[in-house]
């Protein structure tokens, strides 16, 4: 079946709760903040969107949302692919949508923060391969040898 990527319906809670947890690197209080925003999203937040992979069944999500305080800039949360379908480029087609939804109503660019330890060399791959540019790296910050990197691509 084609991969579709839509908005989420409250339905989606559990199949998205069981990719966050498919990845054994995310500590509880990683899944438990992810879960969160997704919520938020379901309980409609404006802070919060949530679009969802679907091949027939819910293979990953992307959550972001405008961020406060900006006239048209957007913070990407979240990206999570199922673990079992990683490398076939859903995170690639998910952010792709984000970003055309986010050109369509004007929006100027998109910030990502990620962390430096191993768990996150993936996601940090991803960044580098979709034209995110670092623009800091703040040291020791989440704790002594792992940085805050933040990403920020315009779009
Ligand atoms: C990061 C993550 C979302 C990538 O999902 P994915 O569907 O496997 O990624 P894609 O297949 O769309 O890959 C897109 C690009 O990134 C590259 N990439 C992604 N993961 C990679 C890896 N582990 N090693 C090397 N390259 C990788 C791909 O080669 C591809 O590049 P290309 O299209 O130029 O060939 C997935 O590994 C994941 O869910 N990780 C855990 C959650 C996480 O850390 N999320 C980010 C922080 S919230």
């Amino acid at each position: 079946m084609t991969l579709a990527i839509r908005a989420l319906a409250s339905g989606d809670r559990d199949a998205l709760a069981r990719v966050i947890a498919s990845d054994a690197t995310f500590k509880a209080d990683e899944q438990a903040v992810a879960l969160e925003l997704v919520d938020a999203a379901i309980a409609g937040s404006p802070d919060y969107e949530v679009r969802v992979a679907d091949d027939g069944e819910v293979r990953g999500y992307v959550c972001f949302g405008r961020t406060p305080m900006t006239e048209r800039t957007y913070d990407l949360y979240w990206v999570v692919v199922d673990v079992a379908m990683r490398g076939r480029g859903m995170a690639r087609t998910l952010i792709g949508a984000m970003e055309d939804e986010l050109r369509a109503r004007g929006g100027g660019q998109v910030r990502v923060e990620t962390s430096e330890t191993d768990g996150y060399g993936s996601a940090r791959v991803l960044y580098e391969r979709l034209g995110y540019p670092e623009a800091s790296r703040l040291r020791d910050f989440y704790a002594p040898g792992d940085a805050l990197i933040t990403y920020y691509k315009a779009l």
